[in-house]
């Protein structure tokens, strides 16, 4: 799928976001392999810390729709900056796929590409036999 679908797609789902503490919509989409796109918004909640980003909901989402293989995750917000993925949702990511495309977008739909391997280099994976 081209990029640009996919921040189009961010961008228009940025318009559920639950940002109702820090004002801040951020809204994500993410391309399955076999082609199916899992769309995630910021939910806040008046106990700040249960907050859950955009782009853990939508990996939540594809995960318990059975869906494992990921390709690529656009990210944007209302910011006129380029929207980059926090380290919690790097290593949620970095779970799946170190090959990711992130996508990351300002509000005017303009992007950046990065794999995830290179903006999360050396995540944490539980090594061993036994894992
Ligand atoms: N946020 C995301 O949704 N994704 C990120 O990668 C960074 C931060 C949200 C969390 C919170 O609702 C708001 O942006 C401000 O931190």
């Amino acid at each position: 799928m081209d990029p640009k679908k996919l921040v189009k797609i961010a961008l228009e789902v940025r318009e559920k976001a639950y940002a109702r503490y820090s004002g801040f919509r951020v809204g994500a989409a993410l391309l399955t392999k076999s082609g199916r796109v899992f769309t995630g918004v910021n939910v806040e909640n008046a106990s700040y810390g249960l907050t859950v980003c955009a782009e853990r909901v939508a990996v939540f989402k594809a995960i318990s729709e059975g869906e494992r293989e990921f390709v690529a995750i656009a990210i944007a917000s209302d910011s006129s900056e380029k929207t980059v993925p926090c380290g919690a949702c790097r290593q949620v990511l970095y779970e799946f796929c170190e090959d990711l495309d992130v996508i990351m977008a300002d509000r005017e739909g303009n992007y950046e590409i990065v794999k995830l391997r290179d903006l999360f280099p050396r995540g944490f994976k539980l090594g061993g036999e036994e894992h």
